[in-house]
């Protein structure tokens, strides 16, 4: 059962690198969180230790978003601890390099499953709960600029991105007036809070800012659209401009 009067979070992908800092700002802000990991089970176990510092009613599970027999599964699981969902974080992710003329069936299947197919049985999932609740709630997804940009050699990654923008937009259609669907696109964010990775000067020089983004940047995002009440279908590219070159 759920903690009287706590909202609650269903998030994919929270051992992530950038997934665990939105994990831990959402519980930051009064959310009971339940998190799927996939392969890393001791960066979930930190994560999960971490949120309970402040959200002690927390959970996780193990999920392949690629599988809907996992994603049932796994709100299966939510719905024997909590009995609300006030919002979907879709962040769970597959990136890697495919060369355009190389790209493989196994490689196509392992980046569209996670990223688009992944993304959109959990929002079906989280969208069919969330309708029968008499409450506004929320669905954010994580994509990517590089969803409007073409670039070289991550043809099935970027496609799957652009899927999920759509998605998003989809959603907030259909879904409207109970549930205001967003996504959140990152340009190349540094791995961890207050660290700058070593950039390549020419990846700067494409970044009007002239810094990486911090996760602090993207979580201070998810933080404004979980306040807004009035935005719905929209991409906010976080990006220092990058989309602008
Ligand atoms: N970090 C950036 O610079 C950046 C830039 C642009 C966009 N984004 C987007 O922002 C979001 C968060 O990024 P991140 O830095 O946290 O990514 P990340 O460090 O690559 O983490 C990816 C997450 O997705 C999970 N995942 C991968 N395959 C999965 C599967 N088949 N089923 C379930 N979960 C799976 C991973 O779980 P396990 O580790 O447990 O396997 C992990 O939690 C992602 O959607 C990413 O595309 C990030």
């Amino acid at each position: 059962m759920s903690v009287t009067g706590k909202k609650v979070c269903f998030m994919t992908g929270a051992s992530g690198k950038l997934g665990r800092e939105i994990a831990l700002s959402v519980a930051g802000q009064g959310y009971s969180i339940f998190f799927t990991w996939f392969s890393s089970e001791q960066k979930a176990q930190e994560t999960l230790e971490q949120i309970r510092w402040v959200s002690p009613e927390s959970q996780m599970v193990r999920c392949d978003v690629s599988k809907t027999a996992d994603i049932k599964h796994a709100f299966s699981e939510f719905g024997r601890h909590f009995d609300r969902l006030d919002l979907l974080v879709a962040s769970a992710s597959n990136f890697f390099r495919t060369d355009l003329l190389e790209v493989t069936e196994q490689q196509w299947d392992s980046l569209v499953d996670t990223n688009l197919k992944g993304t959109f049985f959990t929002m079906q999932a989280a969208a069919r709960m969330m309708l029968n609740q008499p409450f506004l709630s929320r669905i954010i997804t994580m994509t990517d600029i590089s969803a409007g940009l073409v670039w070289r050699n991550f043809a099935p990654y970027t496609v799957s991105k652009a899927g999920v923008q759509h998605l998003t937009r989809i959603f907030a259609r259909e879904t409207a007036p109970r549930i205001l669907v967003n996504s959140i696109a990152p340009g190349t964010v540094s791995e961890y809070p207050g660290r700058e990775a070593e950039p390549e000067t020419d990846l700067l020089e494409k970044i009007p800012l002239q810094r990486l983004g911090d996760p602090m940047d993207i979580v201070g995002a998810i933080r404004f659209l979980m306040e807004s009440e009035y935005i719905t279908g929209q991409v906010i590219n976080v990006d220092g401009g990058r989309i602008l070159y």
